[in-house]
């Protein structure tokens, strides 16, 4: 049976990867395939509530009954995410964003330097997205997603606490067949509760899945912070 337990709730997720253009013709990036945030957006999207989907450049289909909107680069999603978020009662922040840009993008393709054999790339950091909707008021419920390769808890705690998110989605992405570009996912969702920090481990199952027992713990939250 279809429990549509989030019916009138107005969600805004972000999802896949930035990229940042270095001249006409190139760009870093990342691997994020978009997979978990459009389940995300499925899952809910299926449970009644009305999505929207910032997404960066991938190649999935946009869910049913979701909204999507197409960005590049972090700024783009900055702006739309910050749009969206201002009329949104839960944000969630799955794109895996690109901490740093270029400081300039040429205008025309970069040259190969025959005289040297190295070159060198001036970066400078990208604006948080996560953490600016967390700092507006009012504000959504604020779900970021830590994505690490080793001591995941430890910095998922601190980028919880850091970047003023109600919860973190933590994910370890050094795992062969979990994470960026794969079906499954496992997950540690740590939260606030009261003066402490409560978890719950979700074991490796599809991305699907995942989406949904992510969607439970975000639906008991918002329901507790909207009963305080
Ligand atoms: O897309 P898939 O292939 O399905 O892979 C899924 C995933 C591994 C990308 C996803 O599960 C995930 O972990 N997404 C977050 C990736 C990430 O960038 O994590 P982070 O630990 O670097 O960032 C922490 C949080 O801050 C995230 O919520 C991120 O969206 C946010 N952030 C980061 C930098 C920035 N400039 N702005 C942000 O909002």
């Amino acid at each position: 049976p279809v429990v549509r337990d989030a019916e009138a709730l107005r969600v805004t997720i972000t999802a896949g990867p930035t990229r940042e253009a270095l001249d006409p013709v190139r760009y870093l990036s990342n691997h994020s395939s978009g997979k978990m945030g459009y389940a995300l957006a499925e899952a809910w999207a299926r449970r009644g509530a009305q999505v929207r989907l910032i997404s960066g450049p991938v190649t999935l289909a946009a869910p049913t009954n979701v909204e999507r909107v197409d960005v590049t680069s972090a700024s783009e999603m900055l702006s739309a995410a910050e749009q969206s978020a201002a009329e949104s009662d839960i944000f969630i922040g799955c794109a895996a964003v690109a901490d740093y840009r270029a400081d300039t993008v040429a205008e025309h393709k970069l040259k190969k330097a025959d005289a040297s054999d190295t070159m060198t790339l001036t970066l400078v950091k990208n604006p948080d997205i996560v953490a600016t909707i967390a700092a507006r008021s009012p504000r959504p419920l604020v779900v970021g997603f830590a994505a690490e390769t080793r001591d995941l808890e430890r910095y998922a705690r601190d980028k919880l606490t850091r970047k003023g998110m109600d919860m973190i989605v933590a994910n370890d992405v050094s795992s062969a067949g979990l994470g960026f570009g794969a079906d499954d996912n496992a997950a540690l969702l740590l939260w606030h509760a009261d003066d402490t920090i409560e978890r719950q481990a979700l074991p490796a199952q599809a991305k699907t899945d995942l989406a949904d027992a992510i969607v439970d713990r975000v639906l008991s939250l918002y329901a507790n912070r909207a009963a305080t």
